[in-house]
């Protein structure tokens, strides 16, 4: 059985106090919480701060991207033994938004991956089809690269480490959720290629989150998806009332 596990991206917003006080409200609200990994995801600069927060509580810290060497002449570069020494134990890597605005490759995924694994920080890969790509019936042929592209030469034992996150980002934030079934066919195609890739045990053990637009309210009906894991939260997961509402919704 995979566990679900539930993660905020909270993208760039809350300052170090707004974060501070949010991962508070969280802490009180989901203590007792066993059946879900809880995640929150932070800006960098709030890092060690939420840190303090939630040592020896249920939730789980991330990250929301990194860079692919330890140190050096990077400047505003944010590297994977920073983002451990922060306290986190996960970092998300290859989102649309970075894709779309910053440049980011399977390539440079990749790369990312590599170093998040080497400090022992639990990669959350993103991948998903555009608008046009879905109405040009692209879908898979799209997941199918970005898996192939990001997800290459990592052993079995690697990839096992590692939770997909599907964003088809026409429905980031855009109130556009994909539907249970449209989901769920991506998630199980992921699924059938890490078996192809690796193994079916990998395969079967590698969790695979939904995200986009995921809200309290359509959270129950994704999660009871065969191949669907968890959800990665961006909007929903800004205030404490929906996101610990979808936290609950999401117990199998
Ligand atoms: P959304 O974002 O929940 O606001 O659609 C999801 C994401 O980008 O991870």
């Amino acid at each position: 059985m995979r566990k679900i596990i539930i993660a905020g991206n909270w993208k760039m917003n809350k300052t170090a106090s707004e974060a501070v006080k949010l991962a508070t409200l969280l802490t009180r609200d989901l203590a007792d919480i066993t059946e879900v990994d809880i995640v929150i995801c932070p800006p960098f600069t709030a890092l060690a701060d939420v840190h303090d927060v939630v040592t020896d509580t249920n939730i789980g810290l991330g990250a929301q991207n990194l860079y692919w060497e330890d140190e050096g002449a990077f400047t505003g570069e944010v590297s994977a033994p920073m983002i451990k020494e922060s306290g986190a134990q996960y970092v998300i890597i290859g989102h649309s938004e970075r894709r779309q605005f910053f440049g980011e490759t399977d390539q440079t995924v990749n790369k990312k991956i590599k170093a998040a694994l080497k400090w022992n920080l639990t990669p959350i890969v993103c991948v998903g089809e555009n608008l046009e790509q879905r109405e040009k019936n692209k879908t898979f042929d799209v997941v199918s690269g970005q898996c192939k592209g990001s997800l290459a030469g990592f052993t079995a034992q690697e990839m096992e480490k590692m939770v997909i996150a599907y964003e088809p980002v026409w429905a980031i934030g855009t109130g556009k959720t994909a539907t249970p079934a449209q989901a769920q066919e991506v998630h199980k195609f992921i699924r059938e290629l890490i078996s192809k890739m690796h193994n079916e045990d990998v395969a079967s053990s590698v969790r695979i989150q939904y995200g986009g637009s995921v809200k309290p309210e359509n959270t129950a009906e994704l999660i009871s998806q065969e191949d669907i894991d968890g959800a990665l939260v961006g909007g929903a997961s800004l205030s404490s009332d929906s996101f610990v509402k979808i936290i609950k919704n999401a117990r199998k």
